[in-house]
């Protein structure tokens, strides 16, 4: 949207609440106090929809020449326009356009619905515009250009390139018309934004899934979703144009069950010659496996979970495949995310390992039996993370939505919400109880972003703190790394802070061998009751050292320790950015390497 329009609509805005007239191209007509019609005749290429978030969603059906074109939903405009989404309307060009409209049930008379704003205030417009207007908006995080993103889905490699799908809503900043977004990169730290991928039909909006090489045919992406409907039933799509357009297979859904089933995660087994797939049976708290030579007839093999690990909530999202170890072991890893009944309330990431025989995995066990509950990360917004297919030299890559579904609606941005974590690397490593555990390692592209390090010291570090500035460009972003060697049972505070007395003190405790993260005064806390806390992560260390690396990203902070064995990560929103560190022991401990990276 351009400026000129901006002013046309500002002005027009501020005579509400008289009834609007229509824009040119645009009438509307009141049938009752929830349905109206809107005849849009179009020119330009998209209809500007004005949202206020804090009101319900009105459904809206497209209609051309008779025909239902496609559904959604968006929350239009009574008082004021929060911001406006908008509606391609370039392939409807010479004809005519119905939008039917159901508001939410209302008391009132059709006089009031004249007065809604939304009528007057939509326009069509050629542009419309995506100049970030919040300050929140991380800069080395993907995030979608404008509105809601939720799980990312879909990932597949190829070509150099590294394919993102995502939960998206088009027409709105809370979740709403599952969508597969698209984003790619060629260095895991650069996104560039596509098309929609995979958008609603008749079976249901487009929940998570996955994609995968044809085994057969190189070109070839076969992309597996749910259909979410009247009832989850799993879709296939393939596209031969390296996953910008997708077509749905005719014959879909090719999975169905009598229970409540999604985001199909499929691979092709090369050992056995055939497709497995690993679905999520969110409401019996288990995962479900199963084998198909073509992806469309699909065999019962096993089931997963029932019973163990974290039962607290919904098990969704899942994941499997293999890692090697530097010696050699190998594990097989499923990862279920889990909603509520994440370790600190609300959404986490737990995983196994163990075997894989083809059809069924069996989970690791500890020296007394027990199959233990693990997180892949010990933050509050680290969810839904599952791995790319295909990705280079064996790597098993993973990234996340760094959000959690207790307050990811009403965090403190509008233009979009949520950021992906940054994505890792998956890792095997022996743990200090014996068991073979996962470390999330942050993917070493992530290297490249490193600028100049403001501040480089080598210290040792007591009561009293050693202070440094943060980079005052940029909102503040940085990389900050040290390695902390601690005095026996000593805790050493690792403190991010602005002028504000906002702050974010991360403590490595040697005695408990655990670093946590509190970000009780990290800035505006107060949208959510869930949303102030301190996490805790074991270290997995015993002897004292913690080697850390801190990803500080506008409203992110992500702690690696010790190479991914301890990680987690934090959402925060300061009111100003954070401009110093500051590094103390309560019984001393020296600090080598400690550098502070701009971000380039
Ligand atoms: C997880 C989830 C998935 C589902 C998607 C819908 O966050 O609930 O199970 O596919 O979100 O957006």
């Amino acid at each position: 949207m351009n400026k000129i329009l901006h002013a046309v609509l500002g002005l027009a805005l501020s005579a509400a609440p008289l009834a609007l007239s229509a824009a040119d191209g645009i009438t509307v007509h009141h049938l009752t106090t929830v349905n109206s019609m809107v005849r849009v005749s179009p020119s330009g290429k998209y209809l500007l929809l004005p949202v206020e978030e804090s009101i319900g969603d009105s459904k809206v059906t497209v209609v051309v020449d008779g025909k239902a074109e496609r559904e959604f939903f968006v929350r239009l405009a009574r008082n004021k326009a929060d911001y406006y989404v908008p509606f391609d309307i370039s392939p409807y060009k010479g004809k005519e356009l119905l939008l039917d409209v159901i508001a939410p049930q209302r008391k009132g008379s059709v006089d009031d619905v004249k007065r809604d704003i939304c009528w007057g205030a939509m326009r069509m417009a050629d542009t419309y515009d995506t100049t970030n207007r919040e300050h929140y908006r991380p800069v080395f995080h993907h995030t979608p250009l404008y509105g809601w993103m939720n799980d990312p889905n879909g990932m597949f490699y190829k070509d150099g390139r590294w394919h993102l799908y995502y939960q998206y809503n088009p027409y709105g900043s809370k979740w709403q018309n599952m969508t597969w977004g698209h984003s790619s990169s060629t260095d895991l730290v650069h996104w560039e934004h596509h098309p929609e991928a995979i958008t609603p039909d008749a079976l249901g909006t487009i929940y998570s899934g996955s994609s995968a090489r044809d085994p057969h045919d190189k070109n070839k992406i076969w992309a597996m979703y749910t259909s979410a409907g009247n009832a989850q039933v799993q879709s296939l799509a393939w596209s031969t144009d390296n996953g910008i357009t997708f077509t749905k297979h005719k014959g879909n859904p090719v999975l169905t069950l009598e229970s409540e089933a999604r985001d199909p995660n499929m691979f092709w087994d090369k050992e056995h010659g055939q497709w497995v797939l690993i679905l999520a049976h969110p409401l019996d708290y288990e995962m479900l496996f199963f084998t198909s030579p073509d992806l469309k007839a699909w065999t019962r093999q096993s089931a997963f979970g029932k019973g163990i690990g974290a039962q607290g909530g919904v098990w969704e999202c899942p994941d499997i495949f293999k890692l090697k170890a530097a010696d050699g072991t190998e594990k097989w890893v499923v990862i279920s995310n889990v909603n509520p009944g994440g370790i600190y309330g609300g959404s986490a990431t737990q995983y196994f390992t163990g075997t894989f025989d083809g059809k069924r995995f069996t989970a690791d066990t500890d020296k007394d039996g027990n199959i233990p509950t693990r997180w892949l990360d010990y933050g509050k917004d680290h969810y839904a993370t599952v791995s790319w297919s295909d990705a280079p030299d064996g790597r098993r890559t993973v990234i996340g939505w760094m959000s959690n579904w207790q307050y990811a609606n009403d965090v403190p941005t509008q233009q979009y919400r949520s950021a992906n974590t940054l994505p890792r690397e998956m890792k095997l490593f022996k743990a200090p109880d014996g068991m073979w555990n996962v470390a999330s390692e942050p993917s070493p592209e992530l290297l490249s972003m490193r600028g100049d390090a403001v501040a480089t010291a080598s210290f040792s570090a007591s009561a009293t703190p050693r202070e440094f500035c943060l980079p005052e460009t940029n909102g503040g972003v940085c990389e900050i790394v040290m390695d902390i060697t601690a005095a026996k049972n000593s805790k050493v505070d690792v403190t991010l802070a602005n002028a504000k007395g906002e702050k974010v003190v991360v403590t490595y405790d040697t005695k408990a061998h655990t670093v946590a993260f509190d970000r009780t005064r990290s800035g505006n806390v107060g949208f959510s009751k869930d949303f102030p806390c301190v996490t805790t992560s074991p270290t997995f260390e015993r002897n004292g050292k913690l080697q850390l690396r801190l990803f500080v990203d506008r409203s992110s902070i992500e702690l690696f320790g010790n190479n991914g064995r301890a990680t987690m990560t934090n959402l925060v929103f300061p009111t100003v950015p954070y401009q110093t560190l500051s590094v103390s022991a309560t019984k001393g401990a020296k600090v080598k390497g400690l550098k502070v990276f701009s971000i380039r």
